[in-house]
């Protein structure tokens, strides 16, 4: 059962074929015309999924050697994400289903984050702890089976992902600084300089990543930029170190509370190396299980929106043809 992938929620346009958890192709293009603005610019990154599309589409196809009529069916995301972005995508879905006959399943952005980390497991058992962590989103869910999901907690300012990105920007790293950082942070001592972590007592689960920012911006004022590029390594080591801790305790905690034995983590965040080996030592020590996403399916790509469609699609689900886009739309569970 073939499926095409559509993903153009913010600055990827991504198309990708897959058959059940094969990957047969997955075409991303990262738009660069954001770079020199610091942040995607919506009006730019529609534009420009416009643009690519079609394209992309016949060379994802093209290089499994299938034809659109091979496929089941098609799975596109309709959110969360930017509205105009959103909207190229599901409306050029909608196009080839109704040209075609073939069905079409809208997608969730995050859920398809989930089902990058399942593309990438041989093996998985269920129930699961997964830490969601991308540019736009931090959350803790607990999936009880396939595409059942309860939503334990979540940030209440940014998402960890950002805190990396405006933590790169404050340190001249440029964007998107998640990667910077990380690979940075790797020669550095994570003891360097002590930035607060937000435990937030009264809400185990939950996130609070402004503060962070806060300090670093705190941190560099009275420096000199000579001790900041002489201690850089150090300061992105302890900035990373800060961000990480609380996303493993908080995850540790979930696991042990639910009494759960697998922990997984998703979304752009979870390609960082401090936070797979910290979490993949803490998991090992409690003799939990830890699924880990290869770093290829962790930030925006098709193919993990394609895998999430194939479940709904295989079970005889599909969106009608009067679907909409929802910029902010929540993790729902399918019906029992
Ligand atoms: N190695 C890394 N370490 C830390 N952060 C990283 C790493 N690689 C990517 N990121 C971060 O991941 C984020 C991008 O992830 P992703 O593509 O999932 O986000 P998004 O799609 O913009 O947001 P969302 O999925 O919430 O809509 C960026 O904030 C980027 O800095
Ligand atoms: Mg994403």
């Amino acid at each position: 059962m073939k499926v095409l992938g559509i993903e153009t929620s913010c600055d990827e346009t991504s198309v990708a074929v897959i058959e059940e958890n094969s990957v047969l192709s997955n075409i991303i293009s990262s738009q660069e015309v954001h770079a020199q603005f610091g942040g995607v610019v919506p009006e730019l990154a529609s534009r420009a999924h416009i643009r690519l599309m079609m394209p992309i589409v016949k060379r994802a196809l093209q290089e499994t050697g299938a034809t659109i009529t091979d496929m089941q069916g098609l799975a596109v995301t309709y959110g969360p994400g930017l509205v105009g972005a959103l909207l190229v995508g599901l409306n050029f879905a909608k196009g080839v289903s109704q040209a075609t006959g073939k069905p079409f399943i809208g997608v969730n952005h995050m859920e398809g984050h989930i089902y990058g980390n399942l593309l990438s497991q041989k093996t998985v058992n269920f129930p699961i702890i997964f830490l969601i962590v991308s540019g736009g989103h931090t959350m803790l869910v607990k999936m009880d089976d396939h595409l059942k999901y309860k939503l334990l907690g979540r940030t209440r300012d940014d998402a960890v992902g950002e805190a990396f990105d405006k933590g790169a920007k404050l340190l001249g790293l440029g964007y998107p600084g998640g990667p910077a950082i990380d690979r940075l942070a790797a020669e550095g001592d994570p003891d360097f300089f002590n930035f607060p972590r937000a435990h937030l007592k009264n809400d185990p689960f939950g996130f609070s990543y402004s503060g962070l920012k806060t300090a670093l911006l705190v941190y560099l004022k009275d420096k000199t930029e000579a001790y900041i590029q002489s201690n850089l390594n150090h300061i992105c080591a302890a900035y990373q170190q800060a961000a990480v801790e609380i996303l493993v305790k908080k995850t540790i905690l979930a696991a042990r509370k639910f009494n759960i034995r697998q922990i997984a983590i998703a979304g752009g965040v979870a390609a960082n190396s401090r936070l797979r080996k910290w979490l993949s030592e803490e998991a090992g020590q409690k003799n939990m299980k830890v699924y880990l996403p290869e770093p290829k399916y962790c930030t925006d790509n098709a193919a993990m929106i394609a895998r999430a469609g194939y479940e709904y699609l295989k079970r005889g689900m599909e969106s009608p043809n009067t679907l909409n886009t929802y910029p902010a739309l929540e993790l729902q569970s399918i019906a029992d």
